[in-house]
């Protein structure tokens, strides 16, 4: 059995464990935190206690069904539990090492030498295949912002926001307005706890409710008919909340648009001059992707920029560079979603499996040309592949996954579920490398029987 390092226990770590064993390779996940779950682990991870899913059930699936009485939109304890279920089920735990910090990877005679600190221990092995799946949104980041040193209150960052507890009584100042910025927003309020809540941000941002008519937004919006439509590429930034609006409008925080000039010790003062009082920071201002531990003539080839929170890496679909056919990445784009995360992970461990050929030199470096188009482009769309169904048939295409017209010449209906029904990671299990059509086709219809009956 070949072996294939996966550096990462998160989403993206076990997906790719679960597409090695289906196609018989040995995985052996190393991760640095105590757990699985990457960013949904409990109290280590990054995310807040009352925080809930942005997409709903349907599209946070890895292809093990969720349970029937999961709710719409998962609360992060059931994205933690559905993730180690998933581990459970395929007994990933066997090859997952927890607590283990990789520290150093290098090319050595085309195979991967991987180093890293367990225990205090060092230990160096080298893998025949390696998988780069440690997470985009890695490292917190911080503006530097002047006088912020001088700041004499809390300064917390997004990642590290649990609850209100600590902020009783004070006057929160939330800077940034996107999913972070916004629901840390409505949580200050929602708590009761503090004097008073502000939300700063550069630029008003289009605020969408998780629900359109009681049917979850990605069920109305990510359809394959659409998707088809190829409509001229948005520029629109939103963010997706329930309250925003609503706590907004009753005054319930206020919001501050413009720039900041400066911190001082007890505020923050916009270059209008106005000053905004404040007794804690919370820098809701995204995060960048840390790869100190690799190779540094890797990083120049796949062209790593530690400050491009958009596209950190020129890849061919964001996972393969031509120079290697045994390094693959998983996950390593601003907004990962997990179908693209899933096909990801099945198309490169189908590559090294040699189920299925490389893609050609000249694909490879013409699809990097549009990724490099794409980190180039001013302005930016709010994520690089805004159009999710096309970007997963890219892939999906290479395990021969993508579902086309002509396969559905005997049942128009099951068709006209994919084209027109919402989108779904199943609609890729109907062929291909992965197949596995009688779950598919069960989960398809399933899915469009609970969108009408909503
Ligand atoms: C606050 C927040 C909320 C989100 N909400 C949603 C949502 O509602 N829906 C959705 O679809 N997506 C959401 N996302 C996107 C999210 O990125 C994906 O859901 C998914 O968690 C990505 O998983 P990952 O495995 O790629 O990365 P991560 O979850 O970041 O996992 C990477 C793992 O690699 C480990 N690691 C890193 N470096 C090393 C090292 N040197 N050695 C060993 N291990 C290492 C880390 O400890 C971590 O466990 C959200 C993102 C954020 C930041
Ligand atoms: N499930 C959920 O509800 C949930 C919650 C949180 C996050 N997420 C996911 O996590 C990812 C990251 O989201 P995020 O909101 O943490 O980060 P983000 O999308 O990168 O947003 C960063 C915010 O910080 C602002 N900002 C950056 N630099 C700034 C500066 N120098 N001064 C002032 N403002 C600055 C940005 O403003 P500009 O727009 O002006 O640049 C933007 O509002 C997203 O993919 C999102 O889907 C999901």
């Amino acid at each position: 059995m070949s072996q294939v390092c996966i550096i990462g226990g998160g989403v993206s770590g076990l997906a790719t464990a679960k597409a090695a064993l289906d196609m018989g390779l040995e995985p052996i996940i190393l991760e640095k935190a105590e757990s699985i779950g990457g960013l949904w682990r409990p109290n280590t991870g990054s995310v807040w206690d009352s925080l809930k899913t942005n997409v709903s059930n349907y599209s946070m699936d890895l292809g093990m069904p969720h349970q029937d009485s999961t709710p719409r939109f998962l609360h992060k304890d059931e994205v933690y539990r559905y993730l180690f279920d998933f581990s459970q089920q395929y007994n990933l735990d066997q090859y997952t090492n927890t607590q283990t910090n990789v520290t150093k990877v290098t090319p050595f005679d085309n195979q991967w030498k991987v180093e890293w600190l367990q225990n205090g221990e060092h230990h160096v092995q080298v893998f025949p295949n390696l998988v780069i799946a440690s997470g985009v949104f890695s490292k917190s980041y911080i503006p530097d912002i002047k006088g912020l040193k001088d700041f004499e209150g809390t300064v917390i960052h997004s990642k590290d926001y649990k609850n209100a507890n600590a902020l009783k009584n004070k006057r929160v100042v939330v800077i940034g307005n996107a999913f972070s910025g916004s629901e840390i927003t409505c949580d200050l309020v929602s708590s009761n706890q503090c004097q008073k809540v502000t939300n700063f941000a550069r630029r008003k941002l289009f605020v969408m409710n998780p629900y359109c008519d009681n049917v979850p937004w990605d069920l109305v919006f990510f359809k394959r008919f659409i998707a088809d439509q190829k409509k001229p590429t948005s520029y629109t930034y939103a963010t997706i909340s329930e309250k925003y609006d609503e706590y907004l409008d009753s005054g319930k925080f206020d919001l501050k648009l413009g720039q900041i000039s400066h911190i001082q010790k007890d505020g923050v003062v916009l270059d209008n001059g106005e000053k905004i009082s404040a007794d804690a920071l919370i820098f809701s201002t995204g995060y960048r992707t840390e790869l100190s531990y690799l190779d540094p003539k890797i990083c120049e080839a796949v062209k790593f920029d530690p400050q491009d929170s958009f596209l950190p890496m020129t890849l061919y679909k964001s996972m393969l560079h031509p120079d290697f056919d045994n390094l693959g990445f998983v996950g390593m784009y601003r907004g990962p979603h997990f179908s693209v995360i899933q096909l990801q992970a099945q198309a490169l461990m189908s590559i090294f499996a040699k189920k299925i050929s490389m893609p050609e030199r000249q694909e490879l470096m013409f699809g990097m040309d549009s990724v490099k188009k794409l980190r180039e482009s001013n302005p930016k769309t709010q994520y690089p592949y805004p159009n999710n169904i096309e970007f997963c048939d890219g892939i999906a295409s290479l395990i021969g996954a993508k579902p086309e017209p002509k396969d559905f010449h005997n049942d128009y209906n099951l068709w006209n579920m994919i084209y027109k029904g919402p989108f779904s990671l199943a609609h890729y299990g109907l062929k291909g490398v992965y197949a596995q059509p009688e779950y598919a086709k069960k989960h398809i219809k399933q899915l469009q029987k609970a969108v009408n009956e909503l």
